[in-house]
């Protein structure tokens, strides 16, 4: 809706600050008066109560204003080069790695001497954990930030960050960060502030005097670490008061009904944005805001901030792309994407953390029927968005799909989640996996998967037994595991060390900071000795590299593997094939992955299914080509292998 008085408002503000509408800051104008009246109308919806609405608004307009006038040259450049390829981060050109500096090669600047090492693997994107300063031995990985704007000693300073950045803009990759949204350490400045008495930094949380409404919260919340921080409030004992920490006691949830802190966050937003970030990992999205009498997740408040989080980078810093890290049911997960007129315009991209832990239910049990009866809700992703796809990343598998999508596929979901927690924790007798429950509750008996990818595999019970046969297993099943994710649609995101395949490390348990958290045995210390044997023929490093460079290689070299929203799931005519096509225009690849320990037989009927009936099929992954057969006649898939299909006849 366009709205005269606010076009007024916006020409009047940019000319007093002697903004060139009609020509150098025209595309920043036009943005500003398209997201106008939806920045509007989303703050005054959340904001139009509170006292301080019309102050806070104006700040906000002006904040947009001056973040834009202060982007650096560089970044306004790639902002429009970004904007005219329309959708950048959907491209097949892009795969991304998320790793600690830190345990990655000790700090900032000795990573700009391994960019090499990412180009060798065929990775252009990289997440790197939160950097921001947080206390070591209360710091949640990083995710208890304490200054939102200096960075950590641990990992180097600010200019360090920047010369990163810069070194990585001029070699074409891209910079991924955190926003920790939902709390701060309370050891942040606000926090301690607030502890000391100081009401304005007390109104930044939720604190209150005694037990009574954290009670009324509790009733409904779900405790996030059962195990290690229960309940969702702490006792402040500098202020008697009690805080709300929906994550560890150290983690003090913010109070976005404080406009006043959106309008912080939101700074620190743009500072990072003005950093060079290019995807913005924004941490924990679905507990931004808290209501009484729900499980405060996922609440329409959450979606509607957001929403105006994303507004404002649009006009602002259009070249960032928003990650929601919501690691919700998959309905829930969908709406990250915007819904009605902001259908496309709230997350650019969420994790498939559905498929993720689908895959790990189809590889315990050797059949991806659960993984086919979840794809309905997944299909209905608006294109212009995307997935982070993956297999492993720094936090644990959380089994949290529907339990209709196991009750589709024939199982009963209670018992078809135990046999997962079982096979992944080493209590089913002949499972090869090494892991361990994260977060048991002990009132619902819900829990989640820790572990490597290589141990969850089976790699690390192969090594221990010295079974030849069994470590080739276990790489094959990594390399598809990963495969799945490389092909699937989306930005796959590959998670340090598994490249190489690391196993659990256990130092973890002797450090009080980390013995508590078992998510530390999936992240490991890299050792450089161990990544080089990448370049020794014979090694399990080298044959785990090579084969992800290659699978890499390939994604790159077929454009139809870019997000188009362009996937279609083949009838599952065997329960341990799980198959997808990738269609764009007259083009077409089938991906097949088989989880299956034996051989699996699939009849050709699978690909006559969907229009076109190809009749050769050139596998991209062996460069053999295949007659396609009668419909009683087989493709033959050995034990976890996979193809990548295309029609042959049409090159
Ligand atoms: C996110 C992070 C996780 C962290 C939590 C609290 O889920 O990925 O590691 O513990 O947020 O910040």
């Amino acid at each position: 809706m366009y709205q005269k008085n606010l076009h007024n408002k916006i020409v009047e503000l940019l000319q007093q600050q002697s903004l060139d509408i009609s020509k150098k800051d025209s595309a920043f104008f036009a943005r500003f008066i398209a997201n106008a009246t939806a920045i509007e109308s989303l703050y005054l919806q959340l904001y139009a109560q509170h006292p301080q609405c019309d102050i806070i608004w104006q700040q906000l307009m002006q904040l947009i204003i001056t973040t834009y006038q202060q982007r650096p040259q560089p970044f306004l450049e790639r902002d429009t080069k970004k904007l005219q390829q329309e959708h950048w981060f959907l491209s097949n050109q892009l795969a991304g790695m998320s790793l600690y500096v830190d345990r990655f090669c000790g700090n900032l600047q000795n990573l700009q001497n391994k960019l090499d090492y990412f180009t060798e693997l065929g990775v252009n994107v990289l997440h790197l954990m939160p950097l921001f300063e947080s206390p070591l031995h209360e710091s949640d990985g990083g995710y208890a930030v304490s200054n939102f704007r200096k960075v950590d000693e641990r990992f180097g300073t600010l200019k360090d960050l920047q010369q990163l950045q810069q070194k990585m803009q001029k070699q074409e990759m891209y910079v991924m960060l955190d926003i920790v949204l939902n709390h701060t350490s309370h050891k942040h400045e606000w926090a301690e502030k607030a502890k000391q008495g100081d009401e304005k930094y007390q109104h930044f949380y939720y604190m209150f005097n005694d037990r009574h409404i954290p009670d009324q919260y509790d009733a409904s919340m779900p405790e996030i670490f059962p195990e290690s921080a229960p309940g969702n409030f702490t006792y402040v004992p500098e202020c008697n008061k009690w805080v709300m920490t929906v994550f560890h006691q150290y983690q003090w949830d913010l109070n976005y009904r404080n406009p006043e802190v959106f309008m912080v966050m939101l700074d620190n937003i743009f500072f990072y944005a003005n950093l060079g970030v290019d995807i913005l990992r924004i941490d924990a999205p679905a507990f931004i805001w808290k209501e009484i009498g729900t499980t405060c997740q996922n609440l329409p408040q959450a979606h509607a901030l957001l929403q105006l989080i994303k507004c404002c980078v649009e006009v602002a810093t259009p070249g960032m792309a928003l990650l929601g890290e919501a690691i919700v049911a998959p309905k829930k997960i969908m709406q990250y994407f915007g819904t009605g007129l902001f259908i496309a315009h709230e997350c650019d991209f969420a994790y498939n953390a559905t498929q993720m832990a689908l895959q790990w239910d189809a590889l315990a049990t050797q059949d991806v029927r659960v993984m086919l009866a979840a794809q309905e809700d997944l299909v209905k992703k608006p294109f212009g968005t995307s997935w982070i796809t993956y297999t492993r990343c720094h936090d644990d598998i959380g089994l949290g799909y529907e339990d209709n999508s196991i009750r589709k596929a024939g199982f009963n979901p209670y018992e078809h989640r135990r046999y997962l927690k079982n096979y992944y924790s080493g209590n089913i007798e002949g499972s090869p996996a090494r892991g361990a429950l994260f977060s048991v509750n002990p009132k619902t008996q819900d829990a989640r998967i820790s572990g490597s990818l290589a141990s969850l595999c089976g790699l690390e019970a192969a090594q221990a037994n010295q079974n030849a046969a069994a470590i080739e297993e276990s790489i094959a099943k990594i390399l598809m595991m990963q495969a799945q994710t490389f092909f699937l649609g989306g930005l796959p995101m590959l998670f340090y060390g598994d490249e190489v395949g690391y196993t659990n490390d256990y130092s973890y348990l002797h450090d009080p900071g980390k013995s508590y958290d078992n998510r530390w045995m999936h992240r490991p210390l890299i050792d450089w000795d161990k990544n080089k044997k990448r370049n020794t023929t014979g090694t399990i490093e080298n044959s785990i590299f090579t084969q992800t460079q290659q699978l890499l290689q390939l994604r790159k070299q077929l454009p139809i593997l870019s997000d188009y929203s362009n996937i279609i799931w083949l009838t599952p005519h065997n329960i341990h094939v799980a198959g997808f096509m990738r269609a764009y225009g007259n083009q077409r690849v089938y991906a097949l992955f088989n989880y299956s320990n034996k051989a699996s037989y699939l009849t050709w009927y699978t690909f006559k299914e969907h229009g076109h009936i190809p009749k050769q099929l050139f596998n991209h992954l062996n460069q053999q080509v295949y007659t396609v057969g009668a419909d009683y006649e087989y493709l033959i898939l050995p034990p976890y292998g996979m193809f990548l299909l295309e029609p042959y006849e049409e090159k």
